[in-house]
């Protein structure tokens, strides 16, 4: 990689191990390296800092999947065509540095899976090129500041999941315009879902899951958003009924709505959508007969999850789950249902809610 005649490096998988040394401090000729990929590699100790000074052509550098220690070098953003910056799973530590707000090309910056700490700089939000901004599970705190993240008018995805993030969910998020991958899951985010999530309607994804966001659900109008595959808001604060909006949805395929409190009778409209997993385990949803009636236009479910809900029902005697073609999973359990039906089993806790 230190080599003055090679652009293109790429010994990904190829069980190399030790330690990547720095380039010596007295080498000062820029490098035409351009694309660097050492992931998937056994590498270990200090992720270099100084070698990238000389690394001036760098377009893409993938170094992910090893287990390098020590800080982000922030000289990265010497390379003024950075395009491409692929760090996760590692064990790097300290804060997400400043610096990185001079990538002014930068698309890609994955540092998701390792130690990192602190605030999120209001420097990275200077690196408006920013289309992939995916930095979970790690220990970043502080709150997403409204004011920063409109910066970032060209992302896709927005990955800051399994962080310790709080504050709400700021309302210009709706000017994300391009957003299509949403994923705040397990912070500690909390207040009212802003309505000008429907304003995002190219998403895709919506991951909320493990979180304290309150209030009701129908304040965002789903219906602009066609796109919409994945819903997670399992482990939240939610309350009211499901929104109607949300059965416009036509792409929907998996809705997990546990662990709310969330209430009300199952619309016959849920029908018209081709989902393949829904989970509304854990609300207060009543009238299971009426519920059983509409979930027989299922045709693509395969896992369905209800327990605890429908609390001291009858299950209806003349219904029977034999109409659910493709149905591998169902958990009705803790429901304190009436009646002869015994399904519903324990398994992994994932799977019950
Ligand atoms: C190495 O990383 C680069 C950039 O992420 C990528 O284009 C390439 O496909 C990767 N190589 C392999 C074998 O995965
Ligand atoms: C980096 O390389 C890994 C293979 O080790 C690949 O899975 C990953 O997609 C690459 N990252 C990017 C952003 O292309
Ligand atoms: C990480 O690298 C190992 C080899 O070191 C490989 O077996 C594994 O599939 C890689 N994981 C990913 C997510 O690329
Ligand atoms: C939600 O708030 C409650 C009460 O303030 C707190 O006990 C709980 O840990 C919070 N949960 C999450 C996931 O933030
Ligand atoms: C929700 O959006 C749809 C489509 O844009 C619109 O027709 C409808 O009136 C909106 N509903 C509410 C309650 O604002
Ligand atoms: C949960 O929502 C209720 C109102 O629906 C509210 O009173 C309570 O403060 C919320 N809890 C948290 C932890 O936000
Ligand atoms: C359940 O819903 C059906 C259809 O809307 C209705 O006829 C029935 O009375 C409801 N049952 C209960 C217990 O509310
Ligand atoms: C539903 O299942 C059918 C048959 O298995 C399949 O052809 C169709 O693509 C599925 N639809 C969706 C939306 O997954």
């Amino acid at each position: 990689m230190y080599s003055r005649s090679i652009i293109v490096l790429d010994v990904s998988f190829c069980r190399l191990n030790g330690v990547l040394h720095e380039l010596p401090s007295s080498v000062t000729t820029v490098r035409p390296l351009q694309v660097l990929n050492i992931s998937s590699n056994e590498l270990t100790a200090e992720f270099p800092s100084s070698t990238w000074n000389v690394m001036q052509s760098l377009v893409v550098l993938n170094a992910s999947n090893n287990s390098f220690t020590g800080h982000i070098p922030p000289s990265l953003c010497l390379s003024p065509s950075l395009a491409m910056l692929d760090l996760c799973y590692n064990q790097l530590s300290g804060s997400v540095p400043a610096a990185l707000g001079n990538c002014s090309t930068l698309k890609v910056l994955k540092v998701g899976n390792n130690k990192l700490s602190g605030i999120i700089p209001v420097e990275l939000f200077h690196a408006t090129s920013l289309e992939n901004l995916s930095l979970p599970n790690n220990g970043l705190q502080g709150e997403l500041d409204g004011g920063n993240i409109v910066k970032l008018s060209n992302l896709v995805t927005l990955d800051l999941g399994w962080n310790k993030l709080n504050g709400k969910i700021p309302r210009s998020i709706g000017q994300l315009q391009r957003l299509e991958e949403l994923y705040l899951s397990s912070n500690n985010m909390f207040g009212e879902l802003p309505s000008t999530l429907s304003n995002c309607t190219r998403l895709i994804i919506i991951d909320l899951m493990i979180n304290n966001i309150s209030g009701d659900l129908g304040r965002v109008n789903f219906s602009t958003l066609h796109n919409l595959k994945h819903v997670d808001l399992m482990r939240n604060n939610f309350s009211g009924i499901v929104p109607e909006s949300i059965y416009s949805c036509s792409n929907l395929t998996a809705l997990r709505l546990s662990m709310n409190h969330l209430h009300g009778e199952i619309s016959p409209r849920i029908g018209n959508l081709h989902l393949s997993f829904l989970s509304l385990a854990r609300n207060s949803f009543t009238n299971i007969t009426e519920a059983f009636h509409v979930f027989k236009s299922f045709r693509n479910i395969t896992t369905l999850i209800l327990a605890q809900n429908f609390m001291n029902e009858a299950m209806p005697q003349d219904e029977t789950i034999d109409s659910f073609q493709n149905l591998q999973y169902i958990n009705m359990a803790d429901s304190s249902l009436t009646g002869n039906y015994q399904f519903g089993y324990r398994s992994s806790e994932i799977w019950r809610y």
